[in-house]
């Protein structure tokens, strides 16, 4: 394919891809949006990247569009607004390692009590004891890691976790429920990693925590909403949850006086799982190979296809 012209986000990385002498694209003719500004006419396709909702449905509204890539994993902000006939990419490879080892880090981080350590160290106190309804300082040797999504990034999180004696089994789309009800039973840990669809929004309940072993952590660095907030904070507060580690939640962010905020056993952080200092370069150059695919006729990676499963 060649004369393309397609829209990317305005950083200096993508804009980059206009230099052929510093490894960027022939033959392609790039236009660059802000947070603000969409360019006119048509185009042959686009990537999305950090865009909002108002941006993002004015480019997905660009005539001639034959293929949208999201350089993220989820799909789940472009999926009802693309119009029909137009190819969806996403990019699970770029986010698959940093989200693996951001639940690792969550898991070892809660073993080994550092949540309650460090919210000693700001009160100056020298011990911390473990919480209502959280284990004493453990390690992962032997822990059952039940990895509900086990695609890319559970595969992925499987081999980090192989060398820390922890039992790994994951709970796919085809999972039978009476099969999965007796993972959750027996695990210890239970990780998300479900992309968000109308069959995974609020999987995670009131019915499906009271499922889980007492003292059991829940990892959430899949979306928000496959946890229904309020039965989680209930599994929280009553202690029937050991605690939980969560990069997403709903709402994203918490408002103020949020009861998640004050959490002890709730480790957040600001949906930053897939994040690395080098995330841009990685995006633009996974857009260079993409693009060089499309080119020489070959179906790039990502395919999103209807129907998708985890
Ligand atoms: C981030 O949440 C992503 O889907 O890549």
């Amino acid at each position: 394919m060649t004369g393309m012209r397609v829209l990317l986000p305005d950083l200096p990385e993508f804009r980059a891809l206009s230099h052929h002498d510093e490894g960027g694209v022939p033959g392609v003719t790039f236009d660059h949006y802000t947070r603000t500004h969409v360019p006119d006419g048509p185009a042959d396709g686009m990537v999305l990247w950090m865009t909002g909702p108002q941006i993002r449905a004015r480019l997905l509204a660009t005539p001639g569009l034959k293929w949208v890539l999201t350089l993220t994993a989820g799909i789940d902000h472009v999926q009802g607004a693309l119009p029909p006939g137009v190819a969806l990419f996403n990019a699970s490879r770029l986010h698959d390692r940093a989200v693996a080892v951001h639940a690792l880090s969550g898991m070892l981080a809660a073993a080994r009590g550092l949540h309650r350590f460090r919210d000693a160290q700001g009160r100056r106190h020298w011990d911390a004891p473990a919480l209502p309804g959280d284990s004493a300082l453990t390690t992962l040797d032997g822990a059952n890691v039940v990895l509900w999504g086990y695609g890319h990034i559970g595969r992925n999180l499987e081999e980090l976790l192989a060398p820390h004696g922890a039992h790994v089994r994951g709970i796919r789309s085809a999972t039978p429920t009476d099969e999965r009800d007796e993972l959750l039973r027996a695990a210890d840990w239970v990780v998300l990693l479900l992309p968000s669809t109308p069959d995974t929004r609020g999987v995670v309940n009131a019915d499906t925590l009271a499922l889980l072993k007492p003292g059991a952590w829940l990892v959430n660095v899949g979306r928000g909403n496959l946890i229904v907030t309020d039965d989680l904070v209930t599994a929280l507060r009553d202690g029937s949850l050991g605690g939980a580690v969560l990069d997403v939640t709903d709402p994203e962010p918490l408002p103020e006086g949020h009861p998640l905020w004050t959490q002890p056993n709730v480790i957040l952080t600001p949906h930053i799982a897939s994040t690395t200092t080098d995330l841009v370069t990685r995006g633009a150059h996974l857009t260079r190979d993409f693009l060089i695919d499309l080119q020489q006729g070959h179906e790039p990676d990502g395919r999103v296809t209807a129907g998708r499963t985890y």
